[in-house]
């Protein structure tokens, strides 16, 4: 029953997705449209209209960071560093899915160890029991993921690893 709920999210997901829709900042509900700075600011419609897309149609922030296209302050200052490890963990308890890529490199490059360690994950492989359910309800993944993260109904984004047998790790 739970297997067939995601999988028919996903399926939807797949039918509605397409390139990200902008709004104008005037009614995006976020800023404040009584201001007359609105004006400086730059339209996201342009703004992000050439930044590379995912499979799923929305903006694909890790290509954006490698090919240049946005240069995050690293800090207040602008004189911090970012101190990125290269280590990936493939995550087997999957079921019938797919195995999770989690690569260090791509989350390290715009985090901090201490915002995923050890409030959201202890620092060991397996060490940590993180189900479909859990990520869904905010918890561990979806502590970011769907919410200042890409969504959560992009199941393949995360599920990317071939592998023909699946268990707890
Ligand atoms: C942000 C990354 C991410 C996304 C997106 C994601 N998953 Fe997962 N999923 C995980 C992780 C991590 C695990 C646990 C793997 C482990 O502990 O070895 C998992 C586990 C699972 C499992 C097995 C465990 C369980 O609770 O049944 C299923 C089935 C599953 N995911 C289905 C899906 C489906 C369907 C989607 C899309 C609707 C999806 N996932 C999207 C990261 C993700
Ligand atoms: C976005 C979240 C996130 C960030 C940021 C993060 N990690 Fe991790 N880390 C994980 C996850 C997920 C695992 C795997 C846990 C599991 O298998 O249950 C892990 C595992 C580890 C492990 C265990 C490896 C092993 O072989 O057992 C170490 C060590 C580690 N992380 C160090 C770091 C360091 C150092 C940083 C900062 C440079 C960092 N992590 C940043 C999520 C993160
Ligand atoms: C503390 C916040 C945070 C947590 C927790 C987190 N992520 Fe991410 N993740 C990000 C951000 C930020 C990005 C880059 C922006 C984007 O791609 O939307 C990202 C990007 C990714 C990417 C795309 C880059 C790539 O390697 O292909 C994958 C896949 C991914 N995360 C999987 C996971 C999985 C699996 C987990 C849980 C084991 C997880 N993330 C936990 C914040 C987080």
């Amino acid at each position: 029953m739970f297997k067939w709920g995601l999988s028919f999210l996903f399926i939807f997901y797949g039918v509605i997705a397409t390139a990200e829709d902008f709004l104008p900042l005037i009614n995006d509900g976020v800023h404040d449209n009584q201001s007359g700075a609105i004006g400086l600011l730059q339209e996201p419609e342009k703004a992000l209209k050439d930044f590379p897309l995912d499979n799923a149609g929305a903006i694909d922030w890790v290509k954006t960071l490698a090919d240049g296209s946005i240069e995050p302050r690293k800090g207040l200052t602008g004189k911090e560093k970012m101190v990125a490890i290269d280590l990936d963990i493939i995550m087997k308890n999957t079921s019938t899915m797919p195995f999770v890529s989690f690569s260090h490199k791509n989350h390290t490059e715009w985090l901090t160890c201490s915002d995923c360690h050890t409030k959201i994950f202890m620092p060991q492989v397996g060490g940590n029991f993180i189900t479909m359910a859990s990520i869904l309800n905010g918890d561990y993944c979806g502590t970011c993921h769907g919410k200042v993260a890409f969504s959560l109904y992009n199941c393949a984004r995360c599920h990317k690893t071939d592998g023909n047998q699946s268990g707890l790790r």
